[in-house]
């Protein structure tokens, strides 16, 4: 039996610890799904992948055991800085914490002050590649997750030549959103004691943290093939095209999976009843149970459209406000669930001013509605500017929702016209609207629309296939390694 492949999992949040966004989604279930893979379907090797986060003030550690593994100290040229690195066990995962003073410091995960984000997330890609030497364990592949920990990538590319420890490892960076690339981290980079290489980045790239990480990444995944294939165009490469166009064949595209069993229709102790594609005359209830817990009119026959969102511009939530206004003469609800834009949040609640029978915006965070939501609207609207991979629209179509999704990233992927859902091109509200009236004119064929809701159900987003699609990017790197030590 060969060795298993140790793999360093490395995010800012992973749910059940810390959870802000879809990297929470992805961090809390992805290092278990490989795990989870047998030799044969992971290439060859079990993978032995241990997940390490920041212990940020927030990270709730309550079900779990937190013992001190080790202290060590990072170099600064303003003084060392004292590392201590914590493990405990989350349902047969290890975990790791990193505990010191730029993480400790700032209570949020994501702080508005810049600087303090560039000493916390600078800070921490560099101890956890320095933690595994004190850890006594060295992992072959270091996988780094968004700009918050994509200097790991780089700072490993620059310093394994001349150390021993680190020669053989290789790094993997997924992109979730390319654009938020990070703070300025010059400072920080002086610090740590790198000097600037010379790199083939647009030169405002060499001080932000993400392009410094794809920079120094042997592979780069986006987390849906579509996303990756858009980020070589100026349309979604934000400025990189060109740079990712040349390490195109580094660059793959991995779509995301959904916890299949916390989001289970069969068993969620959210819903009002529980149902399964064998049983879904019982989702009625649902519809019912979410009309009546928002005080809308009972009304079975009615659509009930819906958004599980952050308010952001990049979800397109500005384009449900007016698209639904179009839609006046048409019979519909809608229930809008989602903080975050202050301008946004007020267009939600004037929505709900304007159309008091039939509009409930819900401006605040509330998981367990969410799930009522899934299973008791009717349709799902996602109008995204972009996006690069989405859950909302699995979670979804696993409950029966029929998203209504513009054509864009992993809603491409995921989505397909007239079976499972329906796409428009156009990020305007005119486009949204008009592929939400073809919506509606199927959900007044009761079996058309029973078509496309079993379909959705049926469609399998485990993560295992995303499992098995890593790990056959780190075994291709561990090829690619032999050639090149
Ligand atoms: C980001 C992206 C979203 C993706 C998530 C997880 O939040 O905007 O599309 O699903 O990351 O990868």
């Amino acid at each position: 039996m060969p060795e298993k492949l140790k793999i360093l999992f490395l995010a800012a949040e992973a749910d059940p610890f810390v959870k802000v966004g879809g990297l929470g989604d992805v961090a809390g279930s992805l290092p278990a799904a490989l795990r989870a893979l047998s030799a044969e379907s992971a290439g060859g090797q079990t993978l032995d992948v241990r997940l390490m986060l920041p212990l940020h003030p927030v990270v709730r550690t309550d079900g779990i055991t937190l013992r001190l593994e080790t202290a060590f100290s990072v170099a600064h040229a303003a003084g060392e800085i004292q590392a201590k690195v914590y493990a405990a066990e989350w349902d047969g995962l290890p975990v790791y914490f990193i505990s010191a003073e730029p993480v400790n410091s700032v209570q949020t995960v994501y702080s508005a002050n810049a600087s303090l984000d560039a000493e916390k997330y600078a800070f921490f890609s560099l101890a956890a590649l320095e933690a595994t030497r004190h850890l006594g364990w060295q992992p072959e592949i270091i996988h780094a997750n968004d700009w918050h920990t994509a200097l790991a990538c780089y700072a490993l590319k620059l310093r394994r030549k001349g150390d021993e420890f680190l020669r053989g490892m290789r790094s993997l960076l997924t992109i979730h959103n390319l654009p938020f690339m990070g703070p300025n981290i010059s400072a920080q980079l002086a610090g740590y004691g790198f000097e600037a290489p010379a790199t083939d980045l647009p030169w405002w790239g060499n001080p932000l943290p993400l392009p410094l990480g794809l920079w120094g990444a042997d592979a780069i995944v986006a987390v849906s093939p579509t996303y990756a294939r858009e980020i070589l165009t100026p349309a979604a490469g934000c400025g990189l095209e060109t740079f990712l166009s040349g390490r195109a064949l580094q660059v793959f595209g991995i779509l995301n999976g959904i916890d299949t069993r916390r989001f289970d229709p069969q068993t969620d102790p959210a819903l009002e009843k529980n149902y399964s594609t064998q049983t879904i005359k019982a989702r009625q209830a649902n519809k019912a149970g979410l009309q009546r817990q928002l005080k809308l009119p009972e009304a079975p026959g009615m659509p009930v459209l819906a958004t599980v969102s952050r308010l952001d511009p990049q979800k397109g939530m500005d384009l449900v406000f007016d698209a639904l206004r179009y839609l006046d003469g048409l019979d519909w609800q809608a229930v809008l669930l989602g903080t975050g834009d202050p301008e946004l949040e007020t267009q939600a609640r004037m929505l709900q001013k304007d159309f008091p029978n039939r509009v409930r915006a819900e401006v605040r965070f509330d998981a367990r509605l969410a799930n009522r939501i899934y299973a008791g609207s009717d349709i799902l609207m996602m109008p995204s500017r972009y996006e690069p991979c989405g859950l909302s629209q699995m979670i979804a179509m696993r409950y029966g929702s029929v998203p209504v999704v513009r054509a864009t990233g992993g809603l491409v992927d995921t989505i397909r016209e007239g079976e499972t859902g329906f796409l428009f091109a156009e990020p305007s509200a005119e486009s949204l609207s008009l592929a939400l009236r073809r919506a509606i004119s199927v959900f007044g064929d009761k079996d058309a629309w029973q078509a496309l809701q079993l379909k959705g159900m049926s469609r399998d987003f485990s993560w295992e296939a995303s499992a098995r699609q890593y790990a056959e990017v780190y075994q291709s790197l561990l090829k690619r390694r032999v050639n090149t030590l």
